[in-house]
């Protein structure tokens, strides 16, 4: 199987200098491209700004931005047979880029943001019949009833419903706890464990097996 996987933050620039990002360390979606590949599947890593080395064997294609990484997925996705959007895509980035530095001067300053593009749903649009997509839902509150509506309206496959905001699960640990939920409505907990263990969990429950078995 080729598997596409996105893992990571994505920045947006507000000038030279600085830019808005989130707390994504990349350590979830890196482990799923590492278990896929033990799986020894053909595995594609589309991955923002992170400090994890690159897994041997995987192509990595690095990216900065929301539209960067939006490029390389409508890419990346033409021949794969499953899509995992594991990275935390900024959903809004400055509607301008200035050009110099921006200068401190009044007491106040208003950003404007315009919302990036939605990969996970452009996925969902322009899937192939035989193809899987799977999505992750960051929350801090209603986790499995925000996630299910991402899932219906995103139109993809499964949805993996994961807290943030806590020491022990999310962003940036090395350990999570997630429950998949399957658009027919099938869910499934997976406790606290290391990520490498949930992304092995990830892959069973969704059916991949070791390429060459049945
Ligand atoms: N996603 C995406 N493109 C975006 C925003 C999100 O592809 N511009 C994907 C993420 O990779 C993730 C899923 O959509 O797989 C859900 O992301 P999440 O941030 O949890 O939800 P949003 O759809 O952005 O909604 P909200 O931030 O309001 O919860």
């Amino acid at each position: 199987m080729k598997i596409l996987i996105s893992a990571g933050p994505t920045i947006e620039k507000i000038d030279p200098a600085r830019y808005i990002s989130n707390f994504s360390s990349g350590k979830m979606g890196y482990a799923l491209a590492k278990s896929a590949k033990s799986l020894r599947h053909d595995v594609v890593l589309v991955s923002g700004p992170v400090s994890i080395k690159e897994i041997h064997g995987v192509k990595t294609i690095h990216v900065e931005s929301t539209a960067d990484m939006a490029c390389e997925i409508r890419r990346e996705s033409r021949n794969a047979d499953l899509v995992i959007m594991a990275a935390a895509v900024a959903d809004y980035r400055p509607a301008k880029f200035a050009e110099q530095k921006i200068k401190k001067s009044n007491d106040k300053m208003i950003l404007e943001l315009e919302k990036t593009e939605d990969i996970l749903a452009w996925l969902g649009r322009n899937r192939r019949k035989s193809q899987t997509i799977v999505g992750f839902s960051a929350e801090t509150e209603n986790l499995i009833e925000n996630a299910v509506k991402k899932l219906k309206a995103k139109k993809i496959d499964w949805i993996v419903a994961n807290e943030i905001g806590k020491n022990d699960r999310g962003f940036s640990s090395d350990t999570n706890a997630v429950t998949l939920i399957s658009k027919k409505g099938d869910t499934t907990e997976i406790p606290l464990m290391k990520k490498e263990k949930v992304a092995q969990r990830i892959l069973g429950i969704i059916g991949i097996k070791e390429a060459g078995r049945v």
